[in-house]
């Protein structure tokens, strides 16, 4: 495994690598949601590269970006493991040099739920993204569905930008209580950890509601509200049923939609979704 903190080097490592190529930008502090992406890209492709960057752009000023779990000697572990073949560990004033002043913005897919809520957050994962597109040149980028409304935006600039790359989203990988994996599940201490699988339970309930002929958007919406007013620690910011690829809220369900939710449990805020596929 080739792991390098330069560009440069990157893309000389990246031109020796023939045959399809896959890409996984993360975060780091990885955990199993991300192994089963890397196992996923490792069976599709004949070679696997690995970002890790916690990319500054994509946090508000009030967000937890000092405190962003950091676990560089892990994560290159278990990326050695999982076969990957190159890895990029860039820094900040690399990725973004001193007069730096190009940002991508995918507009209205952006602007509700998360884009709400944490304004430049989306300008910031496609500028990043597109970067890596660019420095790594991959034949497929892979994403998880967990940040569902993200898989939207990246999919929607890669249409709109003619990148000529696959964009690969995975389903969510569970904790067996139903906790959507995510690296901020390490700010929860033991009580809130108790109370978080109820985003997941709210969800599913609407689901099962779905399955047996609810088609109303805002009965759907009030039974993950009724789910989760059970649970005193979870504080909700949104629930939301839309058009998975626009994000635009829908009102009568016809063909498939992304149910989803935000919670602030302590001081985490959490995401997850389901997909309601047409039946
Ligand atoms: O999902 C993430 O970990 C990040 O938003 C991403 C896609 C790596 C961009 O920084």
């Amino acid at each position: 495994m080739r792991v390098t903190e330069n560009i440069h080097e990157l893309r000389t490592i990246r031109r020796a690598m023939p045959g399809v190529f896959g890409l996984i930008p993360t975060m780091g502090s990885l955990h199993d949601g991300h192994a089963a992406i890397i196992r996923r890209a490792r069976l599709e492709c004949d070679h696997v590269g690995v970002s890790i960057f916690v990319n500054p752009a994509q946090f508000g000023p009030e967000e937890d970006l000092a405190k962003y779990p950091r676990a560089l000697e892990n994560d290159l572990a278990l990326l050695e493991s999982l076969g990957v073949d190159a890895v990029l560990t860039p820094f900040p004033e690399n990725v973004y040099p001193p007069g730096y002043q190009t940002w991508i913005t995918v507009e209205n897919v952006s602007k509700p739920l998360e884009g709400a809520a944490r304004p430049g957050h989306f300008r910031g994962v496609a500028t990043v993204v597109a970067k890596l597109i660019n420095i790594f040149t991959p034949d497929r980028a892979y994403f998880g569905q967990k940040d569902a409304q993200q898989a939207a935006v990246i999919r929607r600039m890669a249409e709109d930008l003619n990148f000529d790359v696959d964009i690969v989203v995975l389903p969510i990988v569970r904790e067996a209580d139903g906790l959507a994996m995510s690296s901020r599940n390490a700010y929860l201490n033991a009580d809130e950890r108790k109370a978080a699988p109820a985003l997941y339970r709210a969800l599913s309930a609407a689901k099962a509601r779905f399955e047996t002929g609810e088609k109303n958007a805002d009965m759907l919406k009030a039974a993950v509200i009724e789910t989760l007013s059970a649970e005193p620690l979870a504080d909700v910011r949104y629930v939301s049923v839309a058009d998975p690829d626009t994000i635009e809220e829908l009102h009568e369900i016809r063909g498939g939609a992304l149910l989803s939710a935000a919670v602030i449990i302590g001081k985490t805020r959490l995401i997850d979704n389901i997909l309601l596929e047409k039946r």
